[in-house]
């Protein structure tokens, strides 16, 4: 199957053609300055676009590998700069402009673009120092106010100054003597640069103890969603946290179950900096007063991250699609929608069509990044009646054209845990649409879990799984295996 970016070139033509039309300005009058006259200033323009789009990550201490907030910082990479933001590399945002609306969408507008492009091309002019905008304030410390709970993770991890990248799991004790409610999850990163993005997840107390420390150093090694294990239960997930997101509560009503003696997971991703690291993260966990009115739910489409999906992708091959559709079975809100892959994801395209036919963009990426896995947050809840039909695709792109794809020459890649391995998904947070008795909300769960039970038994005899049991079995026996060449011997 082979999809042609059409709509890629079709924005490009379009951005292409929108910084061609744009008005041509009048030759200045006098032009004493080597730079080109009426070019954007730093002062004027360049600034308040850098500072209100850029510094939330380019700053000292944060994510991005350099602060971006003296006109030194900026003119000094003033080519690239234009380079980034003309490509949408930057600031970093992988939903399609307009298909589905978010909040806090990182995204500059085409003047804006434009503005760097011609503020570069006229000599990069600093402006009136005393025009200049006032570089925005951080709060350092917690940025939802206090915690209920503070939980730090007990040993600091090392990360290497170079090599792969890594994915680690941190054990850390609840202590709670009661099950409680959470509203949110605030992560603190010792070391911001390295920290690229992390999961929470509860799983039974001591349920992953004997992985913890096994290969010499702290917590266990992989990729893995630890909630999704069956051994591990009770186990759920919490929530994420990605380079550049705003910590948020969850949405009005939602709170989600933290039960009585669970470990917390912290499952990190470090992309080495050039420079050896230690991470010891702290995370914030804010109480809600009781259990909330309407639970949420979470589909994962096409459920289990895709293991029986039939993801088995020829070397070489550049567009493997997986398609499906999921008929909501009750009217209910979409709060949220993420997508998930790992190095050969390339699009996600997710649509919804409503009983009456009439259809509600949901989310769609074209140029995936493993790198940049944000939970989009719906600008308003989005209505899913009962009936509405959600049709989905993923592609893949395995080829040797593929700078993501971390084996040359390509080979075959099936489902699997491993970051190596693919996984295909899209998770929703969503809320049923009007409050549920309790006997249908119990009625519901027995529903439930009866299909989670038959999915489970489905799911265990699945060719993927039983690989995926042999690989922990191996791993289990010899720990350090977990640093094995994913392009060797597959
Ligand atoms: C959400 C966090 C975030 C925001 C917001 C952000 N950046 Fe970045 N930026 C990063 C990270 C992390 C990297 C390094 C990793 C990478 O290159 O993907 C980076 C890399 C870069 C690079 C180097 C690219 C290269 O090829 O070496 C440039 C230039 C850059 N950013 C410019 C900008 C500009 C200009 C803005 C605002 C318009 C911006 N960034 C907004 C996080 C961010």
């Amino acid at each position: 199957m082979r999809v042609i970016p059409i709509a890629v070139s079709a924005a490009l033509a379009a951005a292409l053609s929108a910084s061609c039309n744009r008005p041509v300005r009048a030759p200045a009058s006098a032009a004493p300055a080597a730079s080109t006259p009426n070019s954007p200033t730093f002062s004027d323009t360049v600034a308040p676009i850098v500072y209100g789009n850029c510094v939330s990550c380019h700053r000292p201490g944060e994510a991005a590998p350099f602060p971006l907030i003296s006109y030194e910082d900026v003119a000094k990479r003033g080519a690239l700069i234009a380079k980034v933001t003309a490509s949408r590399y930057m600031p970093p945002w992988k939903a399609v402009h307009g298909y589905g609306e978010f909040k806090d969408e990182r995204r500059l507008t085409d003047a804006q673009i434009a503005s760097i492009g011609e503020w570069v091309r006229g000599g990069m002019p600093r402006g009136d120092a005393s025009r200049m905008p006032e570089v925005p304030k951080f709060t350092d410390g917690w940025q939802l106010g206090k915690p209920d709970l503070i939980l730090e993770m007990t040993e600091g991890y090392i990360v290497p100054a170079t090599g792969a990248d890594i994915y680690r799991n941190f054990v850390i004790p609840t202590g709670l003597t009661e099950d409680k409610w959470i509203r949110a999850v605030e992560f603190r990163p010792s070391a911001r640069r390295v920290v690229h993005h992390a999961l929470f997840s509860y799983v039974r107390g001591g349920a992953v103890k004997s992985l913890d420390g096994r290969s010499g150093r702290p917590g266990f090694g992989g990729a893995m969603p630890v909630a999704f294990v069956p051994g591990f239960q009770p186990a759920g997930e919490l929530a994420g946290w990605a380079v550049g997101t705003t910590p948020r509560f969850f949405p009005e009503g939602v709170a989600r179950q933290l039960p009585k003696n669970s470990d917390l997971v912290v499952q990190l991703h470090f992309h080495p900096t050039g420079k050896p690291e230690t991470e010891q993260s702290t995370i914030g966990i804010y109480f809600a007063d009781g259990p909330p009115e309407r639970r949420l739910v979470t589909p994962g489409i096409p459920g289990f991250f895709g293991a029986l999906a039939g993801i088995d992708i020829p070397p070489g091959e550049k567009a493997f699609t997986i398609t499906g559709s999921y008929t909501v079975p009750r009217d209910m809100y979409a709060l949220s929608i993420a997508a998930h892959a790992h190095y050969l994801g390339k699009e996600f395209k997710v649509t919804a069509t409503r009983p009456d036919a009439s259809t509600k963009p949901l989310l769609w990426i074209q140029d995936w990044d493993f790198n940049w896995q944000d939970r989009y947050d719906y600008k308003e809840p989005v209505l899913l009646a009962r009936g509405t039909r959600i049709d989905w695709s993923i592609t893949y792109d395995n080829s040797a054209e593929n700078p993501r794809n971390p084996c040359n020459p390509p080979r075959r890649v099936r489902w699997g845990v491993q970051s190596f391995d693919e996984m295909g998904s899209i998770n929703f947070m969503m809320i049923p649409a009007s409050t549920v008795t309790r006997e249908e909300e119990d009625r519901q769960r027995q529903q439930m879990a009866a299909a989670l039970k038959n999915a489970i038994g489905k799911v265990m005899e699945s060719d993927a799984v039983k690989r995926y049991a042999a690989e922990q079995k191996r791993f289990m026996e010899d720990p350090t295996r977990e640093g094995a060449d994913p392009c060797a011997g597959k």
